[in-house]
């Protein structure tokens, strides 16, 4: 049966109608909110690669997660900016580093708003790179050992969830081992898994001071080109016990995603990065794009292709914007 009898403009006439068959649907329950939290009392720096974004002492990070959780975002992920860096990235796994100390703060003072953590050395390293360095090479199982102690202090803070971000191989792994033998068996993994070696990272780079020092990440991060691979990476880290798998950046790899979701069955995220964020809200700055119908877009996009979870800088904007649309 074709045209005449077959009309696909029948079901899009009315607002109301379109609704009603609708596919997708965004919600606030979707977002986590990524924040950077930085030492001080009373700091909330521009980041200016990133309108609307800002480094936060804990103070006033404490008041931007709570106006995040009355928008009814259920989640922050926090990006650590210590005050000394050195070879080992020693700050990263401090007890009472800067992130442990964020964590400990939200969840005295926002017990409900879920908080996961970045697990990676790269902001606490002077040279960059998410792993020790030898002889100008990143050593893998020398970083494991960093790695399971920063997860260790972060659930000792009382995190809710830790994000290993690193791409170092058997991460989830060693991670799994340490938290259950420290006593954390039911604290959640959410593995960076298909981790790109993204020029779209730039602008989270100037905001957590994070550059590599030396040479790039493409001997740890994914070949932009590759998605069987991301496939395997997907699968091993949920055999190493990773309880959600994401794939960054989202928007140019909604095809991995897609994929992803296929292939397991445990949640998938999918994380706006920094210059997909920094690009819309530059166009729309410029006029011409609208910054909110495009936000929403690109969001519903990510959602479609099969994310059921997207972090993004936007999380408050989206929320707001879907709360407003719903009443
Ligand atoms: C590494 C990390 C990066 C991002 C999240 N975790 C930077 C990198 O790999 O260079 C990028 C996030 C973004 O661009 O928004 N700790």
């Amino acid at each position: 049966m074709a045209f005449p009898r077959q009309r696909m403009r029948r079901l899009r006439q009315h607002e109301s109608m379109r609704r009603l068959v609708r596919e997708t649907s965004l919600s606030p329950d979707d977002f986590i909110y990524p924040l950077f939290v930085t030492v001080g009392q009373n700091q909330q720096i521009p980041i200016s690669s990133m309108p609307g974004q800002f480094r936060w002492s804990i103070d006033l990070l404490v008041k931007e997660a709570f106006e995040a959780h009355q928008l009814g975002i259920l989640a922050i992920m926090l990006f650590g900016i210590p005050d000394r860096k050195d070879a080992r990235g020693t700050s990263a796994y401090d007890p009472d580093g800067i992130v442990q100390q964020a964590v400990r703060t939200l969840k005295s003072q926002v017990p409900d708003l879920l908080v996961i953590t970045d697990v990676c050395i790269d902001e606490y390293t002077d040279h960059g790179h998410c792993g020790i360095v030898k002889d100008g090479r990143i050593l893998n199982d020398e970083t494991l050992e960093c790695l399971r102690s920063m997860a260790r202090t972060h659930a000792e803070a009382g995190v809710d969830m830790v994000a290993p971000s690193d791409m170092m191989d058997g991460r989830v792994g060693a991670i799994r081992d340490e938290l259950d033998q420290a006593g954390f068996p039911d604290l959640p993994i959410m593995a960076y898994a298909a981790k790109y070696a993204s020029s779209l990272y730039a602008p989270f780079r100037e905001a957590a001071d994070s550059s590599p020092a030396f040479g790039d990440r493409r001997t740890y991060q994914m070949d932009p080109a590759n998605v069987r691979e991301a496939i395997r990476e997907v699968e091993l880290d949920v055999e190493e016990g990773a309880d959600i798998v994401m794939v960054k950046p989202a928007l140019p790899y909604l095809d991995v995603i897609a994929q992803s979701r296929s292939h397991v069955s445990v949640p998938i995220a999918a994380y706006q990065v920094s210059g997909e964020y920094s690009m819309i809200k530059a166009a729309s700055q410029k006029g011409w794009i609208d910054e909110s119908s495009v936000m929403l877009e690109t969001l519903l996009s990510i959602k479609r292709a099969g994310a059921d979870l997207i972090l993004t800088y936007f999380a408050k904007d989206a929320a707001q914007a879907l709360n407003s649309y719903r009443t």
